[in-house]
């Protein structure tokens, strides 16, 4: 049977996704080498769908070892959720960010070509909108404006593969911008679990709750929101996982063309909307003080996300409480 090859599969998001295509039959891959994950993740998606899979312990940047993945099994399509993620982590380090995400996704993609693999599902994110000039973000709103080498990268892996298909119309792309994935499989046993201190908001929350921390920063309140505070559209990383095997589905037709998906639900929540959302549903108090505003946030972004409704099928289902209660969950499981 044709494989599914999942770069980064234990990462957050690639994790999540790993179980989606097990749970729907599909054959997998997993390439990885643990720059931001950990080897247990393995069983433990073993453990929540009781199926097995392939996984080499490689860097996808390495051509020589890639191949012999291509060699030793029938790759139909590929997911690429291999690249380094910190806002923060990519301006004090873009040679790494530019190394590590464009080239080796460059290499990703000659080697696809080499082996006459040319299915390719792009994980990109809402950030390559820049600063919205409006919202909801549709997919035909301008890209570029991105303010940080990792937000650069997506950006410039779009164009790459834009370019790629004006090159060669056999390529059958899905280009998926996420908003802010959130939240962890209901089973408690992978989620998000970033190296140190986390940049991003529900991490900290949820190390807030646990006492690990002391009090959650809220980065500014003087934002043109509701309530001041930055607005975002925060996504059930499950829900996520699920746009991936709806959008396999899409390149498994015989219609070839390179396709973009805003992956987000079209709700826009502030964070102190997430704060109280998170104490409502866990029970667990959430202490925060207001400080400056975090130099290049932006005050409002979420999608619209019809099109990829129409053109999918495929649309967010968990709520909020969702989130928060399954990101609880599992760092209650995994303290
Ligand atoms: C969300 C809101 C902050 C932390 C980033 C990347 C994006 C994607 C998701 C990878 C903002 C506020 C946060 C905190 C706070 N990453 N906040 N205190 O910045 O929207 O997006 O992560 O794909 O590419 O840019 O997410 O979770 O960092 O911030 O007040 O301690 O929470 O100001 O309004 P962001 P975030």
């Amino acid at each position: 049977m044709k494989k599914i090859l999942v770069t980064g599969g234990t990462g957050y998001i690639g994790s999540h996704t790993v179980v989606e295509l097990l749970n729907s039959g599909r054959e997998v891959v997993i390439i990885d080498n643990f720059a931001n994950s950990k080897p247990e993740v393995l069983e433990r998606i073993k453990k929540i769908t009781n199926k097995d899979f392939k996984f080499y312990e490689i860097d996808y940047s390495n051509r020589e070892d890639l191949e012999k993945v291509f060699e030793e099994n029938e790759i139909d399509a590929v997911i690429n959720f291999a690249g380094y993620k910190a806002v923060g982590e990519s301006v004090q380090k873009p040679l790494e960010y530019y190394s590590n995400n464009i080239s080796g996704c460059l290499v990703l993609l000659q080697t696809m070509k080499k082996y006459g693999c040319k299915k390719f599902i792009f994980s990109s994110s809402a950030t390559v909108y820049g600063d919205p000039e409006v919202v909801p973000l549709t997919e035909d709103c301008k890209i570029g404006g991105t303010t940080n080498p990792y937000g650069n990268t997506k950006l410039f892996i779009e164009k790459i593969l834009q370019d790629l298909y004006i090159s060669d119309n056999s390529w059958d792309i899905c280009i998926l911008r996420y908003f802010n994935p959130v939240g962890a499989h209901e089973s408690g046993l992978i989620g998000e679990e970033p190296q140190g201190i986390p940049n991003n908001l529900m991490p900290y929350i949820v190390r807030v709750a646990s006492g690990e921390l002391k009090e959650l920063s809220v980065f500014g309140n003087d934002y043109d929101t509701h309530d001041g505070t930055g607005v975002r559209d925060y996504i059930h990383v499950v829900d996520l996982a699920k746009g991936h095997i709806s959008a396999l589905n899409k390149l498994d037709k015989e219609e070839k063309g390179i396709f973009v998906y805003n992956l987000g639900t079209g709700i826009g929540y502030s964070v102190l909307d997430i704060v109280n959302a998170f104490e409502k549903s866990t029970g667990k108090k959430v202490p925060y003080k207001i400080t400056q505003r975090r130099p290049g946030d932006i005050a409002k972004a979420y999608s619209d996300a019809k099109k990829a409704k129409k053109e999918l099928g495929w649309e967010a289902k968990k709520n909020l409480e969702d989130m928060c209660r399954d990101s609880w969950k599992y760092i209650e499981n995994n303290l």
